[in-house]
């Protein structure tokens, strides 16, 4: 049976710092606590998926050190098939060194190590088990190169393609034979305005925003907006469509993973046959669920939890 939802993208180990505020160039301050937690957005996604209940399978490179093993180990104990993962053990698996601030935003930097070497050849290995998948999701953090190739095999098959250009890139644009290839393009607000130069604010500023990006290629546009929701558009000979769906009100303890959750979620119910209103439903209890909890990987929300968000009233 066809995979529901193939995520190729990156792995890392966090490292996360719990500060009081940012510290001043030159100033050392005392954090509040030091954790570790498996992530890096792609094992995020595979995760969220996996856990909203889609047979979910992970492309990825880890690096030959402990970090590696216990992200494995974690994907492996969620039900996420593996068998395309890979190790290089001549360098290490990528780290993101992350601080959550009192209310719950963060700043992340993250080092690619094992992530940047993800490489188009190893896109060809896999390519039956990419374009076979129901859904493929890709983000940003392995080399773009790798993405292209791994878009263009996707598109082979039947697959729906979902890219969340997650980091934007620096250069604030997308290459054109990447985007041609993607039916679902999921940016939150921050990367829709570094890929567009307009900030979705407002309601005309979110839809100038989602036609921009749409004119880049994609067939369609969610633009994730936090606490307001997730805004849907897409065009066709018979006009544009436009869907809004707000969020679940939540305590928010730490955001990380928040809109991995959202796209892991998103991908699985598209995947079982959804409507695009109903998987935004989903994407944003998740998102809302992963910010109630510290961590990346420990934040992503079950089913059942899911199910119960989704069946209350906003
Ligand atoms: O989206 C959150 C993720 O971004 C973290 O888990 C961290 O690894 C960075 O990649």
């Amino acid at each position: 049976m066809a995979t529901d939802v193939m995520v190729v993208g990156s792995l890392s180990m966090d490292l996360v710092l719990q500060v009081p505020r940012l510290p001043k160039i030159g100033e050392t301050l005392a954090g509040k606590s030091f954790d570790t937690f498996v992530g890096g957005k792609g094992n995020n996604q595979a995760l969220a998926a996996a856990r909203a209940g889609a047979s979910t399978a992970m492309l990825g490179k880890l690096g030959g050190d402990a970090y590696g093993e216990i992200v494995l180990a974690s994907l492996k104990d969620n039900g996420v098939n593996c068998d395309n993962m890979l190790v290089d053990s001549t360098i290490s698996t990528g780290i993101a060194n992350i601080w959550v601030g009192p209310t719950g935003d963060n700043s992340i930097i993250i080092v690619a190590n094992s992530n940047g070497r993800l490489s188009p050849q190893d896109i060809e290995a896999a390519a039956t088990e990419i374009s076979s998948a129901k859904t493929v999701l890709f983000q940003l953090e392995v080399p773009i190169e790798t993405i292209i190739a791994a878009a263009a095999v996707a598109k082979r098959g039947n697959a729906l393609v979902i890219l969340n250009p997650a980091p934007a890139p620096p250069s604030g644009s997308l290459p054109e034979a990447l985007l041609a290839n993607i039916d679902l393009l999921v940016p939150n607000e921050t990367e829709a305005e570094l890929l567009t130069g307009i900030s979705p604010v407002d309601e005309k500023s979110i839809e100038a925003c989602a036609l921009k990006l749409l004119a880049m290629g994609p067939k369609a546009v969610i633009i994730t907006l936090g606490d307001r929701g997730a805004v849907y558009m897409s065009r066709s000979i018979e006009g544009t469509t436009k869907i809004q769906v707000p969020t679940y009100p939540v305590k928010v303890v730490d955001s990380t993973a928040a809109g991995d959750a959202f796209c892991g979620a998103l991908a699985s119910q598209l995947a079982r046959g959804a409507t695009i209103e109903e998987a935004m439903r989903y994407g944003c209890a998740a998102g809302a669920l992963a910010c109630t909890r510290a961590g990346a990987g420990p934040s992503l929300p079950m089913a059942a939890d899911l199910e119960a968000m989704v069946s209350t009233k906003v």
